[in-house]
This record gives structure tokens, C-alpha cells and sequence, in this order.
């Protein structure tokens, strides 16, 4: 698998994984913001709220990151090569402390999030990846007042914010219900932050864990099937389940016509794009003349942004789902859905 990782595989895949940047390019020279020099730990007093929030609700990232804050914990997003993206989240001590305590972040609590490429190599552990450039940052800040109504950068008790990587004094949000918020839908009953994956939290950041989260030991890989779906052509409807669990049930139920942030999959298979019940599409979904075949559909997946342009799907699932056989497996799945 190291050999997947040259420099023309590498630049390949992050030309596909730009997702969450690519909102970034979209949004920036929109606002660009002075940095704020307040420092993160000044306590914060009701009428100043944050030092890094102005009276307007401008959102600055601090200028001596990271001093002042904790690593809490990391995610590494699986891509075909092996780990595509790796996540740093950091927070102040303070803020952990008082999320130990209460089970939730206090008012003006800061959250950090750093995307990073990676690169990977056989190592005497096994094959291992390691962070390298920085894509975007993101960070929340909590409002429990909802202190800025009418910013869009303000909602849902949070300040959401995106900065340029190149100069954090940059923000480049513009609007947290087209930038974030539906991502993080599935992480609403935890107050929109996906607790359960930062261990320095504690045992009151393990809730609302999603259904079906599985360890290493459970993946298809790991139990042998590597094989299967690449090799005879036809993906493993089993398989494909579980990979629909972990990956598409966020967005997508199975029960005929219960739409979420995307339609039900019941029945899609050979159905035309954007006709199912109880779901409005997009009209570049609706009108894509496109039919789920099971190749359109393993298309569709693949490329979430490119297979029909502009459909909402390419936005919130940018990545897709780089591995041909779980593709395979869950078109599979997919065919199952009556
Ligand atoms: C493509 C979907 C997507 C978009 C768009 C998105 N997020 Fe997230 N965000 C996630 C997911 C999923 C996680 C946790 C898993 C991960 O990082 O892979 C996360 C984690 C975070 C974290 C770490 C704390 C936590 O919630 O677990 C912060 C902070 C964050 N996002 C802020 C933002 C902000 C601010 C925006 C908009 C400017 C945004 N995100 C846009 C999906 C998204
Ligand atoms: C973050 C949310 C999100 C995730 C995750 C997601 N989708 Fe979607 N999906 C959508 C949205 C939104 C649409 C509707 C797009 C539109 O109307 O432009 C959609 C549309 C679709 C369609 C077209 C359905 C139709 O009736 O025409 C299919 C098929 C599909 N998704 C499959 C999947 C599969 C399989 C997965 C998991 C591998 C997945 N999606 C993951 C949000 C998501």
C-alpha cells in the first residue's frame, strides 16, 4: 500500500480531498480581518465576551496559537492510499476542565480544528501516516447568549468560523448554514461537536457515539474480504451495509420516502436521479437525466462533486468513497433497498 503514495497519487488525491477547502476558495477575499493580539487566556468577562470576538461578531484566529491551548484528540480520514486527511482539535485547558465537570463547553469556549495532508510509508509499526501542509483551520466559539443574531457567522449557540492557512488573519466563512452546519447534523444532540472523539474530554465526552461505529478489527480489510468486490466484479451487499452505516446513515435513511439532509435510498437503485418521495432535490440533481444503474451510481460516489455537478451531495460528502471495493459493496447494499 506504500507504493500508492507517490507524489503524482498524492496531489491526485488532494485535488479530490479539498472538500472542506474548497468552500474556502469560494468564500475568500470576502472578509479579511486584523488580528486580534487579545491573548486566549485573558478571562472572559461578561461585557467583553472573548478576545476574540469583536462587537460585531468578527471571529479572529489567536495569534499565538498554540500557546494556551491543548491537543484533544485527532481524526484520520480513510482515503484509498490509506489516510487521505489527518484532524488536530484543540481547546483551552480551562475549557476541558470545565467540559470534565459540567458535560458541556462554557460560554466563550474556543475549539480549533486543523485539516493536514499526509503522507505515508511502511514503518517498523506497520504503515503509518503523518500529518504534513495544513489545508484550512476551523473553530467554534460558544455563545450561550446568541449574542450576534443577525452575523451569519453566529447560530445554534455557536461562532463558526474558517481561516485561510496561509494567513489566519484571514477568516473565510461567510455563512455557517451553507458552510458547517449541516456537516455537523449529525452531531446536534452533542451540542454540535463530535465529542466522542477526543479523549482529554473524558468519560462525558462518550456520548451519541454514531450507530454501528466499528474498530479497526471489524473492517472489511481487516476480516479478510480484500479480495472480493475488485476481483469477481460484484460488490458484497453485507459489506456494503456496514459501510452505508458508517458512512452514508448521517445523511440518508433507508425507510421509503423519510428524507434527512439527503433522500431516502429506498428503492433508488434504477430509479431516475432526484425523483424519489418526500425529498426536495436540487435542480441540477432533478434535472440531470441521470437513471441509477449501478455503474452511475459507483460514478456517483466516486465523485460526489464531479459525477453531476453542483448537486448538494458534492459539497457535504466531497471525498466520496475512494475505496473500489466499498464503492462496489455498497452499490451493492444500495440494490437491496426495495
Ligand atoms: C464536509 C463536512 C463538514 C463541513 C463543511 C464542516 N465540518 Fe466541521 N467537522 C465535520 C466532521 C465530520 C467533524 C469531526 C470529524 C472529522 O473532523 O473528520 C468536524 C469537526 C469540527 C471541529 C472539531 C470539533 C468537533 O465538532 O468535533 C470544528 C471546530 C469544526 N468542525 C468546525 C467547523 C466549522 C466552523 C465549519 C464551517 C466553517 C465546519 N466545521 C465545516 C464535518 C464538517
Ligand atoms: C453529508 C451528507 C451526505 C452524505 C454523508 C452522503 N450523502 Fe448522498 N446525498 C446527500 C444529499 C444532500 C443528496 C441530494 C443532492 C441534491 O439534491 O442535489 C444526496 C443524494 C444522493 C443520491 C441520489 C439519490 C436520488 O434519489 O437521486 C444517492 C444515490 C446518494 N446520495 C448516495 C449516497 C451514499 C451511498 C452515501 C454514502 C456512501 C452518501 N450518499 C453519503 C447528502 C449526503
Amino acid at each position: 500500500m506504500a507504493e500508492d503514495t507517490s507524489d503524482r497519487d498524492m496531489s491526485k488525491m488532494n485535488r479530490n480531498r479539498t472538500g472542506q477547502g474548497a468552500l474556502m476558495f469560494v468564500a475568500a477575499g470576502l472578509l479579511g480581518l486584523s488580528a486580534c493580539k487579545g491573548t486566549q487566556d485573558t478571562p472572559v468577562e461578561a461585557d467583553t465576551y472573548s478576545s476574540l470576538v469583536s462587537e460585531r461578531g468578527e471571529i479572529s484566529f489567536p495569534a499565538d496559537f498554540p500557546d494556551g491551548f491543548r491537543f484533544i484528540g485527532s481524526w484520520a480520514v480513510a482515503g484509498e492510499g490509506g489516510v487521505a486527511d489527518i484532524h488536530s482539535v484543540y481547546a483551552r485547558p480551562s475549557d476541558v476542565d470545565a467540559f470534565r465537570q459540567a458535560g458541556r463547553f462554557p460560554d466563550g469556549a474556543v475549539l480549533i480544528k486543523e485539516v493536514s495532508a499526509s503522507r505515508g510509508a511502511k514503518h517498523t509499526t506497520g504503515e503509518a501516516f503523518w500529518p504534513t501542509d495544513t489545508k484550512t483551520w476551523f473553530m467554534m466559539v460558544k455563545d450561550a447568549k446568541g449574542r450576534f443574531g443577525d452575523n451569519p457567522l453566529w447560530g445554534d449557540g455557536w461562532g463558526w468560523a474558517q481561516f485561510d492557512p496561509a494567513d489566519t488573519t484571514r477568516q473565510i466563512a461567510t455563512d455557517y448554514k451553507t458552510d458547517c452546519q449541516s456537516c455537523h447534523i449529525p452531531a446536534q444532540d452533542n451540542d454540535w461537536i463530535y465529542t466522542y472523539a477526543y479523549p482529554a474530554l473524558g468519560p462525558r465526552g462518550q456520548v451519541n457515539l454514531p450507530e454501528g461505529a466499528k474498530t479497526a478489527a471489524m473492517t472489511p480489510d481487516a476480516a479478510g474480504h480484500e479480495a472480493s468486490a475488485a476481483t469477481d466484479g460484484k460488490g458484497d451487499p453485507a459489506a456494503g451495509k456496514l459501510a452505508f452505516e458508517t458512512t452514508c446513515v448521517a445523511c440518508h435513511s433507508t425507510v421509503a420516502g423519510k428524507g434527512g439532509v439527503g433522500p431516502s435510498l429506498a428503492g433508488v437503485a434504477g430509479r431516475k436521479a432526484g425523483t424519489g418521495p418526500g425529498y426536495a432535490y436540487s435542480p441540477e440533481m432533478t434535472n440531470s437525466g441521470v437513471t441509477w444503474t449501478p455503474e452511475n451510481l459507483a460514478k456517483h460516489l466516486e465523485k460526489p462533486k464531479e459525477f453531476i455537478p453542483g448537486n448538494r451531495m458534492g459539497n457535504l460528502f466531497p471525498n466520496g468513497v475512494r475505496d473500489s471495493r466499498h464503492r462496489m459493496d455498497i452499490v451493492a447494499y444500495l440494490g437491496t433497498l426495495k
